[in-house]
């Protein structure tokens, strides 16, 4: 078992009523069955929208026969599914929860997990079947509600290019591993000069600043659109040079490629929305994120790209607290 603390003064948290309190009176409340650290209005508002609208859109468990995402956290981390039993796993920027199932559908690991946005909600339907090993919480990478030195495995997937402070992030998620412990990160690399010259670093200025309804909207009354125009591109044989300039994601490097018509265009429009709509948005070389988790107090055991599901790519760093 892990104590939950208040994140601000390190004090230890009981439950009484819809609350947790700590002995010097300060409470934060439980809202939909999630214990809530941070206010509701954040940076993060866009990814709250995003995984209520899309709540199950990308869960393995809700698509046929999908292990799309099962297969990139076993990929990404290497971790032995027998040897989790009983391990105490923290999970930080869990969205909707698609890695959150995984962990607990495919192995008995009590998890932790987090989110600063409201997507906790989607989460929790997604994942409460397993309230016994799951413990959720709406909370910062920076103001996590546990000691340091807690977990048996820390890990964060497709979250820390989000966050103000990707170096600071690193080192919040080490704090909260015991020595010993393995953390595993997944994030935007930085491949060269052109990971900049894309449709999406030009137009996110504006974007980001639009209302969420309004982006969503523009997006999915261009969907089928551009769909077909990435297709017409890829016939030609242009995805290398077209793809970076259609705004849309690019469904041949991080989609799975088993999708109806309508999943596609699900797909795309959420994956759009989550390219175009964040406030924060920093890629990193891999090297880099390397060298942060080593100045972290991490050796690292792996640090490159992974390939997974049929040729897609993600870079991932690994390794182990000190
Ligand atoms: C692109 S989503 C990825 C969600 C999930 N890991 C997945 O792959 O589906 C990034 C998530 O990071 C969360 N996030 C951003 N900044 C955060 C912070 N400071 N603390 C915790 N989570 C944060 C966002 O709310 C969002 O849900």
């Amino acid at each position: 078992m892990i104590s939950i603390i208040n994140p601000f003064n390190g004090k230890p948290l009981h439950k009484e009523g819809d609350f947790l309190k700590d002995d010097e009176g300060n409470e934060f409340p439980i809202v939909n069955e999630v214990p809530r650290f941070v206010p509701a209005d954040n940076y993060t508002a866009n990814f709250g929208f995003q995984w209520n609208k899309f709540q199950k859109t990308q869960i393995d468990r809700e698509q046929k026969n999908s292990t799309f995402t099962k297969e990139r956290f076993f990929t990404a981390t290497l971790w032995d599914k027998e040897d989790l039993t009983g391990k105490n796993i923290l999970e930080v920027g869990s969205g909707a929860g698609r890695f959150t199932q995984v962990v607990l559908d495919y192995t008995n690991a009590n998890l932790y997990s987090l989110d600063y946005s409201d997507a906790v909600t989607a989460n929790y339907k997604n994942n409460c079947h397993h309230a016994n090993r799951l413990n959720l919480f709406q909370a910062s990478i920076y103001e996590m509600p546990f000691p340091d030195n807690s977990f048996d495995k820390v890990f964060c997937f497709g979250v820390l290019q989000h966050t103000p402070d990707f170096k600071k992030s690193i080192q919040s998620l080490v704090d909260k591993a015991k020595p010993g412990g393995e953390i595993a990160v997944d994030f935007y690399p930085i491949k060269g000069w052109y990971s900049k010259v894309n449709a999406k670093y030009i137009l996110r200025p504006w974007t980001k600043k639009m209302s969420h309804e309004k982006l969503l909207n523009k997006i999915e009354r261009n969907a089928n659109g551009l769909i077909k125009t990435y297709k017409v591109i890829d016939k030609m044989g242009l995805a290398m040079v077209g793809h970076r300039f259609l705004p849309m994601a690019d469904i041949n490097r991080t989609m799975p490629d088993n999708l109806s018509k309508n999943e596609l265009r699900e797909w795309v429009i959420l994956d759009t929305f989550d390219m175009y709509s964040p406030q924060y948005d920093n890629p990193q070389r891999i090297k880099t994120v390397k060298k942060w988790m080593e100045e972290a107090g991490v050796k690292i055991t792996f640090a490159d790209f992974i390939t997974y599901a049929n040729n897609l790519k993600a870079a991932v760093v690994r390794g182990i607290k000190l």
